[in-house]
């Protein structure tokens, strides 16, 4: 059965990368816009009958990239794909999973309805904000794999910074980044890893505490999964110089890096910082594209 790949507006990069070591033939989805400001979605290849694989993250604008996936998966599967696997590799509105005051939306819920209305056989996500979702299945109504990009991270790091490896701690930001730590410490051979605190004050401010972590004299590779308005980082990082860290290193999955978030990041001094490709930025130096390939052929091979 063929296999096709087609990438959206923020996942043309991709999907390109995917196909190519997969050996699957790749397209890019036409996407235009009428005058008045509506969308105009074109699959340019003949997907009939055949096993598609659609990659697009839901940023860099995440409300047009809902609506360019809804209208893309939707036309797919009537042009008689046979099989669907959305690869959503950034997927938006995930933190907000929950009530946090009095009649607030509970966003996930209504894209991942959405999902379930579209009607696809597989999604795969990298490092999705899963915190308070148990069965992320049956929320999206498709067989769900959230894979992670830590282990990407951490060989980044290691095959440039190997003489830093022994005299590293691997340190998450807040607590819910501990998977993270662990993860990348893991890959990097078992060093030693742990945990900040942080008190989330507004969206843009936060308040991080580095007690728990023993950095002095150490070299740091913090980790997370998101770095949006970049607070926390620059937080963190606050809190580890005073601690006596010695060279600082930044690897983040998804960079969404809202405003003068760049900027910010760029004045800290870091070694480096860097994050995958899940989402295209200056900062993109690490590819996910095999780690999801794999995936992928697991996946497709229990489908034929
Ligand atoms: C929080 O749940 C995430 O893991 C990140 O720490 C957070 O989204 C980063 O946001 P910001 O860059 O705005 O501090």
């Amino acid at each position: 059965m063929n296999i096709v790949v087609v990438g959206g507006s923020n996942g043309a990069h991709l999907a390109e990368k995917i196909a190519s070591i997969g050996g699957y033939h790749y397209s890019k989805v036409i996407i235009d816009r009428f005058p008045d400001g509506e969308l105009y979605v074109r699959i340019p290849i003949d997907v009939s009958g055949k096993i598609v694989v659609y990659v697009n993250s839901l940023q860099k604008s995440p409300n047009e990239s809902l609506i360019e996936t809804f209208l893309t998966i939707d036309a797919l599967r009537d042009l008689g794909a046979v099989k669907l696997i959305a690869v959503i590799p950034y997927i938006s509105y995930a933190r907000q999973d929950y009530r946090f005051k009095p009649g607030e939306a509970i966003s996930i819920q209504t894209i991942a309805k959405l999902f379930r209305a579209i009607n696809v056989d597989h999604m795969v996500t990298v490092d999705m904000h899963l915190h308070r979702i148990s069965d992320p299945s049956a929320l999206f109504g498709a067989r769900f794999v959230n894979i992670t990009g830590v282990r990407d991270l951490a060989k980044y790091y290691y095959t440039n910074y190997r003489e830093s490896v022994r005299n590293t701690v691997v340190v998450g930001p807040d607590e819910e980044a501990e998977q993270w730590a662990r993860i990348a410490a893991e890959e990097l051979g078992g060093v030693e890893y742990g945990v900040m605190y942080k008190t989330r004050i507004s969206a843009n401010k936060v308040i991080v505490e580095a007690r728990g972590v023993n950095v002095k004299g150490k070299n740091v590779l913090l980790v997370d999964d998101i770095i949006s308005t970049g607070g926390t980082i620059v937080e963190a990082v606050k809190a580890l110089r005073e601690q006596g860290a010695s060279e600082v290193f930044v690897g983040v999955v998804h960079a969404i890096l809202v405003g003068n978030a760049l900027d910010k990041l760029l004045s800290l001094g870091l070694r480096d910082l860097y994050a995958t490709d899940t989402i295209m930025s200056p900062i993109s130096k690490v590819s996910v594209a095999q780690t999801i390939q794999k995936h992928l052929e697991e996946i497709i091979g229990k489908m034929i």
